[in-house]
């Protein structure tokens, strides 16, 4: 059941080298928590890898990752234009997504092929193209990893923000994410094209009044243009978080860069880190084996495929220094580094 001295290259989408000292795969809550309880992994700290397509390993891991490979998909009717479907944590994301196409079920069109599983949906919101998963979630169960109980947390309990969540910050460590439950709509969706890509795109396609079939095809489009796909690059999809700043701070940046780009909430003022980055010479910039994206600076790169965690790690922090002399804002890395 358990393996030594295993390397996580192949689960982690940056394709960095790290080995982790014990390695299991569970297949069931059962097994998950049989594993928890192994008397020699008594004193080991434990990594619970998903996708892998949010995480980037820095250095070989001195615990026990275990891979969460739980798998299985169920539903039940909530009322006449609702259903509820539960996935489980191990399901690929993109691959649920179009499984409720499939089934014409409306909610998470939006969210086509974003990488990674759907238990580590939660962790950090995930968003695209104006929807997040809050929109659409009902409540996902948890392992308590202290009392091996599971535990059940209804959106508000979630406490969702942009790109975080419980599981960020007070919960961080103490729960794994089994299931998660969705609440889609059978008939009458909310189709959500305000996003000004998802215009555009649907204009091209000469679409009018999209189903969210279509809605689906023209994010995967738009994903496909511009962001590099995990398989054939290694990378994390958008490396650091778009930073919040005060409308006052703005206004000042704004008479010094009069192109700053911005999307007002309020008294505050969210920046595109992308433009931040590009803005300080970084677009398609390659230092060594690591770059940003060409089309996408908010992407860092394993461009050689040879990178280490370390190296992709310093990479950034030089992308912070930079946006932080120029702009005077400090950028938040939204990957989880181990
Ligand atoms: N921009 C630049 N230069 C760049 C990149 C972007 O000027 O190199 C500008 C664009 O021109 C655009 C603006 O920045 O005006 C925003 O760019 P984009 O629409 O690509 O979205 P983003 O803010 O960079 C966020 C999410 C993505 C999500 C897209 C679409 C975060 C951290 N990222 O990116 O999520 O797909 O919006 O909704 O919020 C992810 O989290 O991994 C991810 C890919």
């Amino acid at each position: 059941m358990i393996q030594t001295q295993k390397s996580l290259k192949s689960y982690n989408t940056f394709g960095v080298e790290a080995r982790a000292k014990y390695f299991a795969s569970v297949q069931s809550i059962e097994e998950l928590k049989q594993v928890l309880q192994l008397p020699e992994l008594e004193s080991e700290k434990f990594l619970f890898l998903g996708g892998g397509s949010n995480i980037l390993l820095t250095k070989d891991f001195d615990g026990c990752a275990i891979q969460l490979d739980l798998k299985g998909i169920s539903e039940k009717q909530d009322d006449d234009n609702h259903v509820l479907i539960t996935a489980n944590a191990g399901e690929n994301w993109h691959q649920f997504v179009l499984y409720c196409l499939d089934k014409n079920y409306g909610g998470l069109e939006n969210l086509s092929l974003i990488p990674g599983n759907v238990g580590t949906s939660p962790m950090q919101n995930i968003g695209a193209y104006g929807t997040e998963i809050k929109d659409s979630f009902d409540y996902c169960e948890v392992l308590n990893l202290e009392s091996l109980n599971i535990e059940y947390f209804n959106k508000e309990k979630c406490r969702f923000g942009y790109r975080d969540s419980i599981f960020k910050q007070e919960g961080k460590g103490k729960y794994v994410i089994l299931n998660v439950t969705f609440r889609l709509t059978t008939q009458q969706h909310s189709i959500k094209t305000e996003y000004g890509a998802i215009t555009t795109e649907l204009e091209k396609l000469n679409i009018k009044n999209p189903t969210i079939q279509e809605i689906s095809k023209a994010v995967i489009a738009i994903r496909e243009s511009k962001l590099p796909n995990p398989k054939e690059i290694g990378n994390a999809g958008s490396f650091f978080k778009n930073p919040t700043i005060s409308l006052e701070q703005f206004e000042v940046l704004k008479e010094k860069f009069p192109n700053i780009q911005a999307y007002p909430n309020g008294e505050w003022v969210k920046v595109p880190a992308g433009w931040l980055i590009e803005q300080c010479g970084w677009k398609g910039k390659q230092i060594g084996n690591v770059a940003t994206h060409h089309l996408q600076s908010l992407v860092i790169i394993n461009k050689t495929g040879n990178a280490n965690g370390q190296e992709i790690y310093d990479f950034s922090t030089n992308i912070i220094n930079s946006v932080k002399e120029k702009f005077g804002i400090e950028l938040e890395r939204e990957v989880n580094i181990i």
